[in-house]
């Protein structure tokens, strides 16, 4: 796609780094647990700095209501810390506290072609019929998301599959720039990590569907503030078929909602699918669903509590949010200054 990386171009020498986002559009559920958060905790601990944030700036592409855009932003940060995030380690911060994401898109825009931005298969789901209807930030998108990717130079984004093309476009752009600007090996070309512990959790009621918070059913999805008795009732509730647990080794495309249970077991124990096929194959779903509800409530229980905890406390999230908007700026305000070094802009 890019029509100016060579493939001679030294590539980038700059250290590891590792970022990713979670908008701020509302309820976070299990499949943002399993599929994000959980993958960011065991990423945190291999060594690399590790930006989080939470993406106020995309969340507005969408109407978001000001009285609780601000709310929103705080379950996502008490997300993040009660899922096991240290904010010693890591950077964790709302993106529109640092005004260069929005200053880096801007040049960006200028870099990334209409062509790109009009094959991103996101842009055509979220905006259905009335494209023309669409703010132009929900176009433009994925440029602000490549700002908040390369104005860190990161490396590594832990990210879900359906993110992939916006982490190819990401790319384009940073050889892009780096080619017309001769700046040889100035932005990495960061890699999208896309294998999690369940990178795919799907609804509870459709095994073919993704879990998800616009899901009109709240019995589809497991809330991360949902309580213990609610948790269980889901698990009891969902949708499975005529049969019994598989045998190791039998396909499970025409049994979604059983393969998505399976996943979900497995992830929160920290098992392959394999190993809990093998142990409950030939069982009834009467047998298996009161573990999965068991380990469910186990393995989420600690981190609802205390995001219920953080969320009491909002001046401790926001303390975590300010020192973390502090430490990002510092980065990401270098990368702004040797950019506009770097486009010719006029300096004082
Ligand atoms: N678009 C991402 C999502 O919906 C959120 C996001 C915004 C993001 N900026 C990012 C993810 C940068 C990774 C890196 O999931």
């Amino acid at each position: 796609m890019s029509e100016t990386a060579s493939p001679s171009a030294p590539a980038y020498s700059g250290p590891r780094r590792i970022l990713s986002g979670i908008q701020a559009s509302g309820a976070l559920h299990l499949g943002n647990y399993l599929g994000a958060l959980k993958r960011f905790t065991q990423l945190q601990d291999q060594g690399a700095p590790c930006f989080l944030f939470v993406a106020d700036l995309h969340a507005i592409t969408v109407w978001q209501d000001p009285n609780l855009l601000a709310a929103q932003t705080r379950e996502i940060a008490a997300a993040y810390l009660a899922s096991g995030l240290d904010p010693a380690k890591s950077v964790i911060f709302p993106q529109s506290a640092v005004r260069a994401h929005s200053e880096l898109a801007w040049i960006f825009n200028c870099v990334a072609r209409l062509g790109w931005l009009d094959r991103m298969t996101q842009f055509k789901e979220k905006s259905g019929k009335h494209k023309e209807r669409s703010s132009v930030g929900l176009y433009t998108y994925p440029v602000l998301q490549a700002a908040d990717i390369l104005l860190y130079k990161a490396t590594e984004v832990p990210t879900g599959e359906d993110q992939k093309q916006h982490l190819e476009l990401t790319r384009d752009i940073a050889a892009k720039f780096n080619g017309d600007f001769g700046v040889p090996g100035f932005f990495p070309l960061p890699e999208p990590l896309t294998q999690g512990p369940a990178p795919r959790v799907m609804s509870l009621r459709d095994g073919t569907a993704k879990m998800s918070k616009s899901d009109p059913s709240d019995a589809s999805r497991i809330n991360l503030t949902d309580d213990a008795d609610v948790i269980a009732g889901k698990i009891r509730k969902s949708k499975t078929d005529m049969g019994v647990m598989p045998e190791p080794g039998e396909s499970l495309d025409a049994r979604p909602e059983v393969r998505n249970l399976l996943t979900i077991y497995a992830a929160l124990s920290d098992r392959s699918r394999d190993d809990v096929t093998a142990e409950f194959a030939g069982q009834g779903f009467g047998a298996f669903k009161p573990k999965l509800a068991d380990l469910a409530v186990e393995s989420l229980a600690p981190v609802t509590a205390e995001m219920r905890r953080l969320m009491a406390d909002p001046a401790e999230i926001d303390r975590v949010l300010k020192d973390g908007a502090d430490r990002a700026a510092a980065v990401a305000d270098a990368t702004v200054a040797e950019v506009k070094d770097v486009v010719g802009f006029w300096k004082g």
